[in-house]
């Protein structure tokens, strides 16, 4: 794949969406659609009440035009919940909602870097960093993570360049569920202070799905150990309500640039047409910002298809959060052994759409007895191979 050229990004995410389409036409209702995030089950049905009740009390000011970054007691009360998350003193006016974290991510790399500067990605990664960085005239390095996919941070300093001025990460790792503990965080802005002359790199910490930690592993926050840090959040995957697009960045309180950060990030929101959320779904993202969901049924779950794959022999990557679960394919080809399940009417999404092969991603998006069922089938295409 190329990481230069619109096509060659473009290309393989149209493919596989093509072959999903195929798939979804072909074994209609008994098509086992594990690829995009799309839950069929709830995790916790309270979006969908606050939704109604918020829906069923609207009068004509509360459908009202939202201000670019957002309404004021939206920033404010998501700025107090994430101060607590966080033990960071955000202000109202350090937060900017975003139509998801996809506009968030779009906006904040817009802002804050420009062409010629350099931008390291930790793969695998979501698919759409790349992307972006390439529309923007920005260059890519693509660093891959250890074995057990966790920050490497000796082959990122190998990767510094005088013209790197960011890293992109996912706290937790998406599409691996991995959480990167204290130690990692620490070493990552350990290595990012040594290069911070003569402007601080800016990290830009993806915490779509922070809130998807499905058992007791803590999940640290980037900005606690590296104070020159933009925070990405998703209310949609916080929540499973990714169609309603709500997110938002929040500027670090220790970011050198805090005002200019929040001021560009403002404009870009307009020069991009990124409206903030809907004015229903941002007092939505308010009133569950104080809450977690609750993840009972995910863990089952996620628990139930582990044991079930690696007793089958699959090599399934240990993690602890999303609600993704990442394995090996019996080869290299990614993309071969996804079409080989996609016959067979069971869709996963193969490792190279995350810029790495020989891996595939589930998307636990049903139950037993459904997912037992994809689970054999996955099973023996891994034992033929
Ligand atoms: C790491 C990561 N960042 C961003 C996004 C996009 O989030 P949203 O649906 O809020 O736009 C996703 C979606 O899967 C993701 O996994």
């Amino acid at each position: 794949m190329s990481l230069t050229t619109h096509e060659g990004l473009l290309r393989p995410l149209e493919e596989y969406t093509r072959l999903h389409l195929d798939t979804l036409r072909r074994f209609g209702s008994r098509a086992l659609d594990l690829s995009f995030p799309n839950p069929q089950f709830l995790s916790d049905p309270r979006p969908y009440e606050v939704l109604a009740s918020l829906a069923a009390q609207a009068r004509p000011l509360d459908m009202r035009y939202s201000p670019f970054g957002g309404f004021t007691p939206v920033r404010r009360r998501v700025a107090a919940s994430l101060a607590r998350q966080h033990a960071l003193p955000y202000a109202w006016n350090d937060i900017v909602m975003t139509p998801g974290a996809t506009a968030a991510l779009r906006v904040a790399l817009r802002s804050l870097f420009s062409p010629p500067d350099r931008i390291i990605l930790i793969t695998p990664c979501w698919m759409d960093y790349p992307l972006y960085l390439q529309d923007l005239g920005l260059v890519v390095d693509l660093v891959p993570a250890t074995r057990n996919k966790r920050l490497d941070v000796e082959a990122i300093a190998s990767a510094w360049t005088p013209a790197t001025r960011g890293i992109v990460i996912a706290q937790p790792g998406s599409p691996t569920g991995v959480i990167h503990d204290d130690n990692e965080l620490k070493q990552l802005a350990a290595l990012m202070l040594r290069h911070s002359t003569p402007t601080p790199p800016l990290l830009i910490a993806d915490e779509a799905h922070a809130l998807q930690v499905w058992d007791e592993t803590p999940c640290p926050a980037p900005a606690t150990h590296y104070p020159h840090t933009i925070t990405v959040r998703s209310f949609g995957k916080a929540w499973d309500m990714q169609g309603q697009r709500t997110g938002c960045l929040a500027v670090s309180p220790h970011l050198g640039i805090r005002d200019q950060a929040v001021a560009a990030l403002i404009r870009d929101m307009r020069v991009t047409g990124h409206c903030a959320p809907t004015a229903l779904t941002q007092q939505l993202a308010a009133a569950l910002c104080d809450t977690a969901p609750d993840l009972t049924g995910l863990a089952d779950l996620q628990c139930h298809a582990r044991q079930q794959l690696t007793r089958r022999g699959l090599t399934v990557l240990d993690a602890h959060a999303t609600r993704f679960l990442y394995a090996r394919c019996p080869a290299q080809d990614d993309r071969a052994f996804i079409s080989r399940l996609a016959e067979r009417g069971v869709l996963v999404m193969p490792s190279s759409l995350f810029h790495e092969s020989g891996w595939f991603r589930i998307a636990l998006n049903f139950g037993r007895p459904h997912l037992d069922r994809a689970i054999d089938v996955i099973s023996e295409e891994h034992a033929r191979a």
